[in-house]
């Protein structure tokens, strides 16, 4: 297989699915409301970790498409917990993919600690031979689940998922610590949306001399 010929509208979706997923952020910001998302991210899944899943997982190399949904993957980070069900209630409006697959790691977080929530989406690619439709996976987790994943997945790929009885336990308490820290922000959500608030609109007229329409 080509592995440049298969990726090619994999690394097209994310690129596409950045800019639109960013263009949701963009929005809230003209309207001085609250984003419910504070950063995007994407990355085209490396052809190592594709193969190291197919073996782990006994993919065939001809079904990798349909088997492995996170070759196309996008990230989704909010401020506050309650801001995820909002993007996913964004996300199901939406008319230019369709949902195959969701998975709440909120509700029913993982025994390693991992939470977020997973949403699988079925994209249309346009290519020069027509629409091309592939999978891809967006993970939507507040900021501190994404400090906690991002430390664990380096852990883990250092110890081979393998950890030593100390690193287990210290991960563990800084998933709860993440955890504490998510209900402690939510408990002050609305004054921390109305601080920002008033951030903005000072940085606002202080910077670009804009008015309003
Ligand atoms: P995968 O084979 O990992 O795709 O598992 P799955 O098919 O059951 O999907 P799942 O929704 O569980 O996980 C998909 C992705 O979620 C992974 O590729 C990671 O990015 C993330 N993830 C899941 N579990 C963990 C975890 O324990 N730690 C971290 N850091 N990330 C996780
Ligand atoms: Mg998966």
């Amino acid at each position: 297989m080509i592995w440049d010929d298969f990726l090619a509208p994999y690394k097209q979706a994310v690129e596409e699915l950045k800019v639109k997923l960013k263009g949701m952020r963009t929005q809230f910001e003209r309207e001085n409301i609250h984003s419910p998302i504070e950063f995007v991210t994407g990355r085209v899944k490396p052809v190592p970790s594709i193969l190291d899943k197919a073996e782990k997982k006994g993919i065939a190399i001809d079904q990798l498409g349909e088997e492995v949904q996170d070759i196309a993957g996008l990230r989704m980070m909010c401020q506050f917990v309650d801001d995820i069900k909002t993007v996913v209630e964004l996300l199901r409006m939406r008319n230019d993919f369709e949902i195959i697959e969701e998975r709440d790691y909120i509700s029913h977080e993982k025994s390693s600690g991992y939470r977020s929530y997973h949403v699988v989406i079925k994209y249309p690619v346009q290519t020069i031979y027509g629409e091309k439709k592939i999978l891809a996976e967006i993970q939507i987790r507040t900021l501190a689940m994404n400090f906690w994943a991002t430390i664990e997945h380096s852990l883990n790929y250092k110890y081979r998922g393998q950890f030593p009885e100390d690193i287990k336990l210290r991960l563990q308490r800084a998933a709860e610590a993440a955890y504490l820290l998510d209900k402690e922000m939510s408990e002050i959500a609305l004054e921390i949306q109305e601080a920002q608030r008033v951030f903005s609109r000072k940085t606002d007229e202080g910077g670009s001399g804009k008015v309003r329409p």
